[in-house]
């Protein structure tokens, strides 16, 4: 019976919107919502600094530099050879991350570290060319990885030659998501000035040819059947259920979901579900143990919140008002959203115009889902993608390139980077679960979502939690001290 619907699903999915490539293929977006502000609590404080880097460090005909920010707090350092927490920014405005980042915080005082959050280059105020940085290809010529490097290790530098004390203390560079890949990278390329490595949540081998296209999705579902079974056939039955209202009924969706914007196409039709297999990645992202604000305002366990709303079988449109009930639980938690903005699964803003310009060159994340219940077909067809790429933003991905430039699965070579990663995750199937020998060593934490370690300490916290951010901090230890420290 479930197989019979599921296909029936999938056949009117097929026959009703075969034209949009938003359905054939998922682009992954910047989840960070920097409209969310979470103040860092009252006994922390740190300091805004800026330094002048290069604008591009791997050639020599652009001299043009830029003012990085960087965040720096010494409330707990020890100039006489604490070591540096440094972190590697991501996607976005860098006290965004700074106040996110309570593991940091929480945990300096034990380590007398000095603290550094270094801003990435291209998001919040590190422009390279000021308001002009987005204008055209030239001026995001210099949004890489490589290049964003190049500004923390020579920010690293600078630190040890000019901060009194700082010369002798070593570095630990720290991250989450792509954060966290950043943070094995620069063990992996500058390990003159960094000793070891947090990786929170980082998939590192979300890349063509390093892992199945199918993973995120597997683990969404996997997030999902914590809510129930029942939960995750009610969803797999639901793309059907939607996809029947075109073309006469599709006026029941806006009105059910409150959309600010009225779906009245194929395509509107199409993009409604691409952004719902958008926000159930999310939100199993973020099925915190506790009620957070970190990508929406959310009560404890929303995953389970979500799916109680689903809990009993459903059918056609009273199927689609549950839906809509858990996606507005998701959405206007707080009771504040007038209308429900089909754009922002994404954020809208210049951060997620700046993942989209390196999803689109060097950040080619394969996403597929064949092999789920949940979701309907999404392929993945590398053609079509840079097709996409080259139509949004006039640039062609390279797809083999981090794979080539970052060792791809073979980085045994490497040494003292922890992979810490929340199975409840779907950025953990591109993640690094097993360890690969004893000084690259995987943390797997079984009721964990996206890097939940490197939150701050949480009476809601689990036990799985709590142990692996101590075996963070023992290996640390080790790292910086030498063994049984
Ligand atoms: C971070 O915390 C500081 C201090 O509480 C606050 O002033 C600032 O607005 C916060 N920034 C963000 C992006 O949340
Ligand atoms: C790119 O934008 C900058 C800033 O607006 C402008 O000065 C430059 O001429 C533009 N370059 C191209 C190739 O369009
Ligand atoms: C959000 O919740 C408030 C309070 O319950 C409600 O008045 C409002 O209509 C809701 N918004 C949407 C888009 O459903
Ligand atoms: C929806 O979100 C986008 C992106 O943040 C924003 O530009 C737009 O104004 C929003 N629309 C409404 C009706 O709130
Ligand atoms: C899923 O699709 C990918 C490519 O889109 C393919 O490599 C893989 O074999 C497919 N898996 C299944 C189970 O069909």
């Amino acid at each position: 019976m479930v197989d019979a619907l599921k296909l029936l699903a999938l056949f009117l999915a097929l026959v009703y919107l075969p034209s949009s490539d938003a359905f054939r293929y998922r682009k992954f977006r910047s989840p960070y919502n920097p409209k969310l502000r979470n103040a860092l609590p009252s006994e922390f404080s740190y300091k805004t600094m800026y330094m002048t880097q290069n604008v591009d460090h791997f050639g020599f005909d652009n001299t043009q530099t830029y003012q990085q920010r960087y965040l720096v707090s010494n409330q707990f350092w020890n100039d006489d050879g604490g070591p540096i927490f440094f972190y590697t920014g991501n996607e976005g405005d860098i006290a965004w991350f700074c106040n996110n980042t309570g593991f940091m915080w929480d945990t300096a005082p034990e380590f007398k570290a000095l603290l550094v959050f270094a801003e990435h280059r291209y998001y919040g105020e590190s422009l390279p060319y000021g308001k002009d940085s987005y204008a055209n290809n030239t001026m995001l010529n210099y949004l890489t990885a490589e290049q964003a490097m190049a500004d923390f290790a020579e920010l690293i530098k600078f630190i040890k030659q000019t901060v009194p004390g700082a010369a002798k203390s070593q570095v630990i560079t720290m991250g989450g998501s792509y954060g966290g890949m950043l943070s094995a990278w620069m063990r992996l390329k500058y390990p003159n000035l960094v000793l070891g490595s947090l990786a929170a949540s980082a998939p590192i081998w979300q890349f063509e040819g390093l892992a199945p296209c199918g993973s995120f999705y597997e683990v969404v579902q996997r997030t999902f059947q914590t809510g129930s079974q029942q939960c995750v056939d009610n969803i797999a039955y639901s793309w059907g259920a939607m996809t029947s209202l075109w073309p006469v009924e599709l006026d029941f969706l806006t009105k059910t979901f409150d959309f600010c914007k009225p779906i009245e196409s194929k395509d509107d039709l199409s993009n409604l579900l691409d952004w719902l297999a958008g926000v159930y990645g999310n939100m199993a992202m973020v099925d915190y143990p506790y009620p957070a604000s970190f990508l929406e305002p959310l009560p404890a366990w929303p995953v389970k919140e979500f799916c109680k709303h689903l809990s009993e079988p459903l059918k056609d449109k009273a199927l689609i008002a549950a839906v809509a009930e858990g996606v507005k639980m998701y959405f206007n938690y707080t009771g504040q959203a007038s209308c429900i903005n089909m754009s922002e699964e994404a954020t809208g803003n210049l951060g997620d115009q700046g993942w989209g310009y390196q999803a689109c060159t060097e950040m080619v994340m394969p996403m597929c889902s064949n092999n789920t219940n949940m979701f309907y077909n999404i392929d993945w067809d590398f053609s079509s993608y840079a097709a996409t790429c080259k139509y949004e933003h006039g640039v062609m991905p390279r797809e083999n390139w981090i794979s080539l430039n970052y060792w791809g699965k073979d980085i045994k070579a490497a040494s003292n980077i922890i992979f810490s990663n929340g199975l409840l995750d779907p950025w953990s199937g591109g993640g690094v679960l097993e360890s690969l020998s004893p000084s690259l060593v995987a943390i797997q934490i079984p009721s964990g979502a996206h890097h939940l370690d490197l939150r701050g300490k949480n009476p809601g916290d689990p036990a799985d939690v709590i142990a692996a951010r101590q075996q963070e901090k023992n290996i640390m230890k080790n790292w910086l001290y030498g063994p049984g420290r």
